[in-house]
């Protein structure tokens, strides 16, 4: 185990957004338009993971890219034209909001992984921009509803203990093949000391029911076992797979951090999201709240 001081761990200053995979469980909408520009209630995913990121204390944001995502870029660019129409029909508080989707000079980076290898290929495509310190990774996808950001919850814990993290949650044990699942060492309730892991396991050989989300805070050793490119689960380069390599060489923990996460990879999951977003809107919350009520009385009365 290292003998690293919690104080020589550095601190979390970048974060890693994986976007360039092919997102074919949206098709036909995903064809043209990225996955991760799907709008969750006013802003796309990818909005929601940098503003989760940017509130966590991120001050780089780095984005893997791929073929047909140049609008993902371009979403966080300053537009002119549309602030002064905006400005001009005294639409303020809309520029507040265009606002939202800006990242500040020099705190974007790019780079394009050109085949989709798997998650794991797509962080390692970013290790030059990462370099030797270590940092988050952010998956769109998955989105989480919380009073404090689940990053922040990371990095929070991460300046206690160091080393490696990723954000956990209990699942039921027939899900086990759709996620990564810890070994665990010890748990106290909130942090789970790994000792493995296990990409997609059938759930009779899945060692826990305790599953990794798109949440991670990696030391940069992880490129050393990247580079290998050795394919897992689904002939994919798994970061599961390079992460098991990491362990006991460097503490990794998994934080059962406090909040809700939906799984807008999937279109029920999409869609679960976008109902408990915008129930919690101030302005539509209400009339979504009447909408959801008029089909469950309109269900019921076919059930009757
Ligand atoms: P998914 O496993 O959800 O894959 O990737 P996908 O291709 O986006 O979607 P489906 O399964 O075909 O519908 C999880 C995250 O990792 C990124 C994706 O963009 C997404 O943010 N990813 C995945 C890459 O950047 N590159 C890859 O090779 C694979």
């Amino acid at each position: 185990m290292s003998k690293k001081t919690n104080t020589e761990w550095k601190p979390i200053r970048k974060a890693v957004f994986p976007v360039a995979g092919l997102g074919t469980r949206f098709l036909p909408a995903t064809k043209v338009m990225p996955k991760e520009m799907l709008p969750l209630v006013d802003r796309p995913l990818i909005q929601h993971a940098f503003e989760e990121a940017k509130a966590a204390g991120i001050e780089e944001f780095i984005f893997v890219t791929g073929r047909q995502k140049e609008m993902l870029e371009e979403h966080f660019d300053y537009q002119p034209e549309l602030e002064r129409t905006l400005e001009a029909r005294g639409k303020y508080d809309m520029i507040e909001r265009v606002r939202t989707s800006e990242i500040g000079e020099s705190q974007l980076f790019l780079t394009r992984q050109a085949r989709p290898l798997g998650l794991g290929h797509a962080i390692w495509c970013a290790r030059k921009l990462v370099g030797d310190e270590p940092f988050a990774i952010m998956l769109p996808d998955d989105v989480i509803l919380s009073e404090k950001p689940c990053l922040q919850q990371m990095i929070e814990q991460y300046n206690e203990t160091g080393g490696n993290m990723v954000a956990v949650m209990d699942i039921p044990r027939e899900d086990t093949p759709k996620y990564g699942i810890l070994d665990v060492e010890s748990d106290n309730g909130k942090m789970a000391s790994i000792k493995g892991l296990v990409e997609k396991p059938q759930p009779e050989d899945a060692p826990s029911t305790l599953s990794i989300i798109g949440r991670y805070i990696l030391q940069p050793e992880i490129f050393d076992h990247l580079s290998k490119f050795e394919t897992g689960a689904g002939g994919e380069i798994q970061i599961t797979d390079a992460m098991a390599k990491l362990i006991g060489s460097q503490p990794f923990n998994g934080l059962r951090y406090d909040g809700h996460r939906y799984d807008c990879g999937s279109r029920v999951g999409f869609i679960e999201a976008n109902i408990a977003f915008s129930l919690q809107d101030p302005e539509i919350g209400h009339s979504v709240q009447d909408i959801i009520q008029k089909h469950a009385k309109e269900i019921q009365s076919k059930a009757a």
